[in-house]
């Protein structure tokens, strides 16, 4: 913000945003406010992730507003214990119950739009599975399949890591892990 005020062409154009919001050139008005001391700052750096990385492969398009993991992981870790049940209502790609999962919790996730929720598999499969598989995942939900992930994951793993109490699965507009 300090930035902004300083330069306020460089860093933003007034326009109405994708929102509807109408942000004018008053957005770069200092009005004398500061930052406050609780404010979480996280860098959104993510490049090389297997939800990019599946996206790719599968050649379809990437959620356009990700959180960074780090933002669900903080509050995950503090309002929730091993074993609770996170829920996501605009879960987009998937952040949190990728995180959820990866902390312990269980969760599940709401999305309306379905190719969001198609490349949100993404998450869940071994980094062995192949472009073709990928695809045929992403489509199978696409066209409003109930798909469950484990067969993607056990099939390859002889490990108990992914277990059959680590169940994923994917129906139109919900995704949930047991
Ligand atoms: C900011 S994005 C969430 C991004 C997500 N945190 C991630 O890391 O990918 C908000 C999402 O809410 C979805 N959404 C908006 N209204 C919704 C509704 N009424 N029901 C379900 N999802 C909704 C949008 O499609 C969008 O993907």
């Amino acid at each position: 913000m300090k930035k902004l005020l300083k330069n306020p062409e460089k860093y933003y154009q007034p326009k109405v945003r994708p929102s509807g919001h109408d942000i004018s050139k008053n957005f770069s008005k200092d009005n004398g406010g500061s930052i406050p001391s609780n404010l979480l700052q996280i860098p959104n750096s993510e490049s090389s992730s297997q939800y990019l990385t599946g996206c790719k492969t599968a050649s379809v398009k990437r959620h356009p507003a990700r959180f960074p993991a780090k933002l669900p992981e903080f509050f995950i870790r503090f309002l929730s214990d091993p074993d609770d049940l996170v829920v996501d209502i605009f879960s987009g790609s998937n952040t949190t119950g990728q995180v959820a999962e990866a902390e312990g919790r269980s969760w599940i996730s709401f999305e309306q739009n379905i190719e969001y929720i198609a490349a949100s598999t993404f998450r869940f499969l071994t980094a062995d599975v192949q472009a073709d598989e990928m695809k045929k995942v992403y489509e199978q939900v696409c066209d409003g399949e109930t798909v469950d992930l484990t067969s993607y994951q056990l099939e390859r793993s002889s490990s108990t890591s992914v277990s059959e109490e680590y169940k994923t699965h994917v129906q139109p507009s919900l995704l949930a892990h047991e």
